[in-house]
């Protein structure tokens, strides 16, 4: 499959640090934050080691998760046995998700908009997937909104960064992308990851909701 995202170096990383970042970094609170009163059916996309599926509410019927990269959906597939909900781990990318039109309640995407590789396509393909008036629920990182940060992001994404972090960026701008696409930021508050300790270029972070329109918010906001 030519979208298959092949990065074992990463992979094997990711799986060691997120982890320990979920412990001690502060991560597994706003994973909780993240999932609070979700219910129905969800997809999630990026699911990485499937450190999120420990924080479903029993109000959710079903996650799907969507993971391409074999290493970190073998752990996934493990995570999701441990779940107090069912978690089906598949495989896909979020720019071709392999699930019909408007099927899920809700949509997660946590540290993952950074890497995928075509993001306006991912985005459509998300608003694609959910009902009308469903849910995204998203935890990313981006775009400092200081200029001194956001230059040294900017220019390391241009150079060393995707190569050593699997493809991800640091200077996307999330809000920015999830309105583009046409949905309707509900709630959102801006966070430091690490909270405290040195600022990485990664340590800006939005987590929030944000709703596809449905037929109540008018014609303006029919789906493509
Ligand atoms: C930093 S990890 C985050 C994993 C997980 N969401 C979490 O919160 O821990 C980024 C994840 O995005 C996945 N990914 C990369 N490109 C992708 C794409 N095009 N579509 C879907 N997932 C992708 C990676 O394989 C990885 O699991």
């Amino acid at each position: 499959m030519r979208d298959t995202v092949h990065h074992p170096l990463f992979a094997r990383f990711y799986a060691r640090v997120s982890v320990a970042m979920d412990a001690r970094g502060g991560l597994g609170a706003h994973r909780e934050e993240l999932l609070a009163g979700i219910s129905g059916r969800v997809i999630e996309v990026g699911a990485g080691n499937g450190l999120n599926f420990a924080h479903y509410p029993r109000t959710v019927s079903e996650v799907v998760a969507i993971e391409p990269e074999r290493r970190l959906r073998h752990l996934a597939a493990r995570a999701a046995l441990r779940a107090e909900v069912p978690v089906d781990v598949v495989p896909g990318v979020a720019e071709a998700l392999p699930v019909k039109s408007e099927a899920f309640d809700a949509a997660v995407v946590s540290l993952v908009l950074c890497t995928v590789r075509d993001l306006p396509r991912a985005l459509r393909e998300l608003r694609r997937v959910l009902r009308p008036g469903g849910e995204l629920r998203f935890f990313e990182h981006g775009l400092a909104e200081g200029r001194a940060l956001a230059t040294v992001q900017r220019s390391l994404d241009r150079t060393v960064w995707p190569l050593l972090f699997g493809g991800c960026h640091t200077a996307r701008d999330p809000l920015a992308v999830i309105e583009a696409a046409g949905f309707e930021i509900v709630t959102h508050r801006r966070l430091r990851v690490p909270e405290r300790g040195p600022q990485l270029p990664s340590s800006p972070c939005v987590l929030g909701v944000a709703r596809r329109p449905g037929p109540e918010d008018g014609p303006e906001h029919r789906a493509d």
